[in-house]
């Protein structure tokens, strides 16, 4: 049987912070949807929420770190078997003065090289925007 009334994507914002050559990623916890990925940090948009406000709310909820949201860095959609998901990336820096990124509601937080980005640890959807951002990393 078709599916009359596909549900739309999920629609998420996740955050590109590169501070010293380094971008910031964290691990999905255990239980979750992709668990033990690695992934540019980030969440869902609540319903009439402005993206880069979700951004904000995210980053302090899920590591405690505070940030200004700037342009937008890629757009993806990726359908997996039990969801779709449009993921809105932005650029990020941390406001001075921001905590250091911990582990608050995250199974683990690095700051990564471009030696830390092999695709297989991202979920799918954060794939497509790897070789844009290893471009600005130093080399381990
Ligand atoms: O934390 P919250 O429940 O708001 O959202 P989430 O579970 O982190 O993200 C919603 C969906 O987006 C999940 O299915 C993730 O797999 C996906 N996602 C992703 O593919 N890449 C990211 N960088 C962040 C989330």
């Amino acid at each position: 049987m078709t599916d009359a009334s596909p549900r739309p994507p999920v629609l998420v914002a996740a955050a590109v912070l590169v501070e010293e050559g380094r971008v910031l990623l964290t691990q999905r916890k255990r239980g979750t949807h992709l668990a033990g990925a690695w992934e540019f940090p980030g969440g869902k948009v609540e319903p009439g929420e402005d993206p880069r406000a979700a951004l904000v709310r995210e980053l302090v909820e899920e590591i405690g770190v505070e940030v200004s949201v700037g342009d937008p860095v890629e757009v993806t959609f990726h359908k997996y078997p039990e969801k779709s998901v449009l993921l809105l990336f932005f650029w990020v820096t941390r406001l001075p003065g921001s905590p250091d990124p911990r582990p608050l509601d995250v199974a683990d937080v690095k700051w990564a090289g471009a030696g830390d980005l092999a695709p297989e640890l991202f979920p799918p959807a954060d794939v497509a925007i790897l070789s844009k951002v290893r471009a600005l990393l130093s080399p381990d």
